[in-house]
């Protein structure tokens, strides 16, 4: 047996990758057959047609604009006041609810996502999720001693299953004093799902009974590619009704510049807590401060800048909404390509509202994905189906994309 000196808790982890292995495969085929032959559905960021990465021109006028000082210097444990303001103003638009809420800068959505599980729920405790989900929230329940159990998030029919929901809520807290639940809404990786308004009624009445016993439950909400959904009030309707909630259910928003902003690398976004309560929200800032600092200190305060000053100018705001809208519609074309020609061959996917990724349950993925690349068509195969990237396919590549998958199942 080869030698371990990795810790007990670390020892034999390995990050598989789906992605980069797909991603990989395509790439070998690109060297032999050209990029134009080949369709690349398996990466994550938003590709123009010509296949280079998006950028907006408001946020890289801005970025370049910042004095040095501003993009070296360090920030603030808990980030720059100024960008904590203008992350709460930016998530919430005009569906700020009536709450406390407060806010610590993280590296980007991960981070948030890294600092929700790591301060809400307890070592050895179940974190709640959906089956269909990206597979970094297993990561990071993994690393701080959490574990991650999942709810189907379709019923037969492809309706949000909110009975399983309840189901598992109500059995985890059958066994744990408080329960963090997890929800990628709207826009949900890898399915393109969001939660009706209806169906959060729903999800929050159950989180609500559930406190009414004296349970204490923490919702985080990942809006990674909530400006990928539609348009910015609609998406973001649902916040409102986090206010006046009873003070043992916290929520928690992810906030994220990659996507919005086309800042992927950059990594800076937040993590947003909002409570009936001042003294949890207090905690929360607290909490969330320490963890910056056993982390990585604080976060890239060029980001930070360029989101106080975008934010700041009408105009230049103006702009950027306007380019980044023309970024959602070039992916929403692209998704609506896959969504009419699956509907008209009789493939059976998810539901799409919006967001990078479309999803197509499958019985063997990977058998799927290679026979895939017979046709030099690259997707991700995921533990439940196959994950096809609007955000990267170019739009004439994306036609035929959903029968040949169909026909690869067959
Ligand atoms: C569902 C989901 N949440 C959050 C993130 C966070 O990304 P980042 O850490 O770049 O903000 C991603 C990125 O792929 C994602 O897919």
């Amino acid at each position: 047996m080869s030698m371990t000196m990795a810790a007990t808790h670390a020892a034999g982890r390995k990050l598989k990758d789906a992605i980069f292995d797909a991603n990989k495969a395509c790439n070998e085929a690109i060297k032999i057959h050209g990029t134009d032959a080949v369709t690349n559905a398996t990466i994550g960021v938003v590709l123009n047609e010509d296949g280079k990465l998006a950028t907006l021109n408001t946020v890289e006028k801005i970025f370049r604009s910042l004095e040095m000082s501003e993009l070296v210097a360090y920030a603030p444990i808990a980030g720059l006041p100024d960008f904590l303001d203008a992350a709460i103003d930016w998530v919430f638009a005009d569906c700020k609810p009536d709450a406390h809420i407060g806010a610590v800068a993280t590296a980007s959505g991960t981070g948030a996502i890294h600092h929700a599980i790591a301060n809400y729920a307890e070592r050895g405790d179940a974190v709640l999720t959906s089956d269909w989900r990206w597979g970094t929230y297993d990561i990071i329940c993994n690393e701080t001693g959490k574990r991650l159990e999942t709810f189907k998030l379709f019923d037969r029919e492809l309706n949000f299953n909110i009975t399983d929901f309840a189901v598992n809520v109500d059995a985890l807290l059958k066994n744990q004093k408080s329960l963090l639940v997890i929800l990628n809404t709207p826009a949900h990786n890898p399915t393109g799902f969001a939660l009706s308004l209806d169906e959060w009624d729903k999800v929050l009445d159950v989180l609500k009974a559930q406190a009414s016993t004296g349970k204490k439950i923490s919702l985080l909400v990942d809006v990674a590619y909530i400006d990928f959904a539609g348009e910015k009030n609609s998406t973001r309707a649902f916040m409102k009704k986090f206010g006046n909630l009873p003070a043992n259910l916290f929520v928690m928003i992810a906030f994220s510049m990659s996507k919005s902003f086309t800042c992927y690398g950059q990594r800076t976004g937040a993590l947003i807590g909002l409570s009936s309560d001042a003294t949890v929200v207090d905690e929360f800032k607290e909490v969330g401060k320490y963890s910056c600092r056993a982390t990585w200190s604080n976060v890239n305060r060029g980001a930070q800048a360029l989101l106080v000053k975008l934010t700041r100018d009408a105009e230049t705001f103006a702009a950027y909404e306007a380019e980044r809208n023309a970024l959602y519609q070039m992916v929403k074309r692209r998704a609506d390509v896959f969504v009419d020609e699956a509907k008209a061959c009789g493939l059976r996917m998810l539901p799409y509202t919006g967001g990078f990724f479309l999803a197509i349950p499958a019985e063997n993925p990977a058998a799927v994905c290679d026979k895939l690349h017979d046709e030099l068509i690259f997707a991700v195969p995921l533990k439940l189906g196959i994950r096809v990237a609007a955000c990267s396919t170019a739009f004439d590549k994306m036609h035929g994309v959903a029968e040949k998958i169909l026909r690869a199942m067959k």
